[in-house]
């Protein structure tokens, strides 16, 4: 009887036990959902453009961007060369990267922008309003993004980390997209359809940092002429191809590429001396100085259609990275080796490699064997 009853006082103190353990989980159920519901509100309300369709931003506490260590991006493959156009799909939340050079690459900007307007600034009238979508979509954006470096105000932004504030009521006496370029790392480039010969144009830009171009020999070019006749195979493989994706590209789905090339120094304008330098060897390069002589170009491109003004956004992000820093993961250094191996007698050209590659090969060779070292933020 003794036992029947204890079995008994188990069984209701197991049961209760449960019960309530059932209502705790009903309980959270319904605040998560609740939570969901009002996030999901949030999200919505605070998007870009009140575009419904793109997704919710979260956010980078950091106060300073000098915590922020530049991503790894090293888009060389080891298998044969082909050339594609090497698109992928991109998180709206990760559409602008700021870094450690946040501020030295402004102040490099500013003084491009106020010693070289005529280079840098270009526009056809015709992109007025898609540079202040442009504007507009990147002064929503940062404030979410990086809560602590920028915000919102009743009139513009504020820039927190460099103390600027940007009015944008008032008629701009600064082009609107420079303005977006002098809030980002990123150079900023706006492609417009033209009916004419149904191509995108290149009819506006805010450019300091370019790889091997001259902006304004560039300006209201068609994207086909925009590479060639330089890019090799280009023609062959992708000039419609593109103009195509251009046409093709969603609101919703923007998307990211990377490049990449090599360099004798560490200047972000490079308007002329990077590609197609082939007359003769660097002997001043050799396998033993590539380390500190040489740097990594790497350029991380987005593209986003605007979708007011139907646009199309080029967003231009620039990495430099000491040789030795790129090459101290072994299996860095031996896909890269391998990549260059691989590369068409033209793209090597494009890629100068006739004045430094065998050097860059013989230092890649040689570290490819050796134990892996880890990167800093200088
Ligand atoms: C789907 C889009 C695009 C693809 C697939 C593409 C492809 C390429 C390729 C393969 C190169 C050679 C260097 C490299 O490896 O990247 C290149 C260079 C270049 N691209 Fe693009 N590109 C695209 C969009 C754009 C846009 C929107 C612009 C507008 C500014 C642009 C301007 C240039 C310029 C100026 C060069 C250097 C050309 C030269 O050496 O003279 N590209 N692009």
């Amino acid at each position: 009887m003794d036992y029947m009853n204890e079995t008994g006082y188990l069984v209701a103190a197991l049961v209760t036990i449960g019960l309530i353990y059932y209502r705790l989980i009903l309980l959270s159920a319904i605040q998560w959902l609740i939570f969901e519901r009002q996030q999901r509100k949030v999200s919505t309300q605070t998007n870009l453009n009140g575009n419904e369709k793109l997704q919710r931003i979260v956010p980078i506490l950091d106060k300073d961007p000098s915590t922020l260590k530049p991503p790894v991006y090293r888009p060389f493959k080891s298998g044969p060369f082909n050339l594609t156009m090497g698109l992928q799909s991109l998180n709206t939340d990760e559409w602008i990267e700021i870094d450690c050079h946040y501020k030295e690459q402004m102040k490099l900007k500013d003084d491009f922008f106020t010693k070289r307007p005529d280079e840098t600034v270009l526009w056809k009238p015709s992109t007025e309003n898609g540079s202040r979508e442009a504007l507009e979509m990147l002064v929503d954006y940062l404030p979410q993004r990086f809560p602590n470096m920028f915000r919102k105000t009743n009139v513009g932004i504020d820039n927190l980390i460099t103390g600027e504030s940007f009015d944008l009521t008032k008629n701009l006496k600064i082009h609107p997209l420079e303005i977006g370029s002098r809030l980002v790392q990123e150079d900023l480039v706006l492609m417009q359809y033209e009916a004419s010969d149904e191509f995108y144009h290149l009819n506006a830009q805010a450019v300091c940092f370019p790889a091997g171009w001259v902006p304004k020999e560039k300006f209201l070019l068609p994207i086909w002429a925009l590479h060639m006749p330089n890019v090799p195979l280009f023609e062959e493989k992708l000039k419609f191809s593109v103009n195509r994706f251009f046409s093709k590209l969603q609101e919703d789905k923007p998307v990211i590429r990377l490049n990449w090339f090599l360099q004798t120094d560490d200047k972000l304008w490079k308007a002329e001396n990077l590609h197609r330098q082939t007359s003769g060897q660097d002997t001043s390069i050799t396998a033993e100085n590539v380390g500190e002589k040489m740097y990594l170009r790497c350029e991380r491109q987005t593209l986003r259609r605007l979708p007011k003004s139907q646009d199309i956004l080029f967003t231009i992000k620039t990495y430099l990275t000491p040789m030795s820093e790129v090459a101290s993961d072994s299996a860095v250094a031996k896909r890269f080796a391998t990549c260059l191996r691989n590369l068409p007698q033209s793209v090597a050209n494009y890629k100068s490699l006739p004045v430094f590659g065998e050097a860059v090969l013989g230092y890649l060779d040689s570290m490819s064997q050796s134990e892996q070292i880890n990167g800093t933020c200088e």
